[in-house]
């Protein structure tokens, strides 16, 4: 099996969640602290190995594409007024080695159908998807755990973790028996089962390695749960002919799609920023320090979050 050097980001949703912020930059410029969202994704699959970043974009995503690009009149003034890290702040965004490739996807058919619209550039290579909205935060980033898997295991695989039984309605969800510590074997998916109806509380997060096999099925599904070309159903269909396993990463998932989980990334990711964490920090401690001894309520999340949020 070949080594995987693409990666799929599927970038043309609505973001409808983070509206009005998103009514005319797409959400996955949403920044945490200071890098957006699709950033952070993009890294974590550099940190792969990967050279390839595939971007499937629609109406109103320029900004994604400007944003990977070289923005000359601007690295000519931080140049000429010194701003040496800046700078390299600027251009590492993108090292040497990589390419950016935009596939426009002119109608939301849903993920399947935008994970297809990459065909012609994956071929029949293995290839990663990354969902920017999971931000995975990971001593060894995720993309890299679920690529080594590859290289070991030769299939696809899914990142998972268990999820609140009463949300098993906002993922796929899959039915397996554990094979190892960190590895199931997969015999059912779904998406977005209701939580009588779901096969376990093993839900999928954004990040996948697929053989090219499962573009074969992508265009032969129908539309699906909301009336989209699921990738789920893709995987379903995949599972008939080749293995497919669930992976249990090591690492934090903030789910960047909902209002609190991006709220809370902001927060881990502030504190141990090695520029603004120790004020924020102090902030913090002023804020909630004070209200606890007005009210004698602690908040116990709070502790926590200044507690791991320092780690580094
Ligand atoms: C998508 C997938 C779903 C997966 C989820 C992970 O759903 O369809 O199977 O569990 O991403 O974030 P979305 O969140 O785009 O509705």
């Amino acid at each position: 099996m070949k080594k995987i050097t693409k990666a799929v980001f599927p970038v043309a949703g609505l973001g409808t969640r983070f509206l009005p912020a998103t009514k005319a930059s797409p959400k996955e410029m949403l920044p945490i602290v200071d890098k957006p969202l699709i950033q952070y994704a993009v890294e974590e699959a550099v940190a792969a190995g990967i050279t390839d970043m595939i971007f499937i974009t629609g109406r109103n995503k320029r900004s994604i594409s400007d944003h990977f690009d070289v923005a000359y009149e601007l690295e000519n003034e931080l140049e000429r007024n010194g701003k040496e890290s800046l700078l390299k702040a600027l251009r590492s965004i993108v090292p040497r080695n990589i390419n950016c490739i935009y596939i426009r996807q002119n109608r939301a058919l849903g993920l399947g159908h935008a994970v297809l619209m990459a065909k012609p550039v994956v071929q029949d290579e293995p290839f990663a998807v990354l969902l920017a909205d999971d931000l995975l935060d990971g001593e060894t980033p995720v993309m890299k755990q679920m690529t080594q898997a590859f290289d070991y295991y030769n299939c696809s695989l899914l990142g998972v973790e268990n999820v609140p039984r009463e949300q098993t309605r906002s993922y796929g969800i899959v039915a397996s028996r554990p094979l190892d510590e960190t590895v199931e074997q997969v015999s059912a998916i779904v998406e977005k089962p209701k939580p009588e109806d779901a096969p376990s509380t093993l839900g999928v997060v954004g990040r996948y390695v697929l053989t090219p096999r499962i573009f074969h099925f992508l265009e032969n599904i129908q539309a699906g749960s909301g009336g989209e070309i699921q990738l789920t159903d893709g995987i379903s269909a995949l599972l008939n002919e080749e293995q497919v396993l669930a992976y249990r990463y090591q690492g934090v998932r903030y789910d960047c799609g909902s209002k609190s989980g991006y709220l809370e990334a902001t927060v881990k990711l502030g504190l141990r920023h090695p520029e603004v964490g120790k004020e924020f920090r102090a902030m913090l401690e002023g804020m909630f320090g004070q209200s606890a001894k007005k009210t004698t309520q602690t908040s116990e999340k709070t502790r926590e979050l200044l507690v791991v949020g320092g780690k580094s």
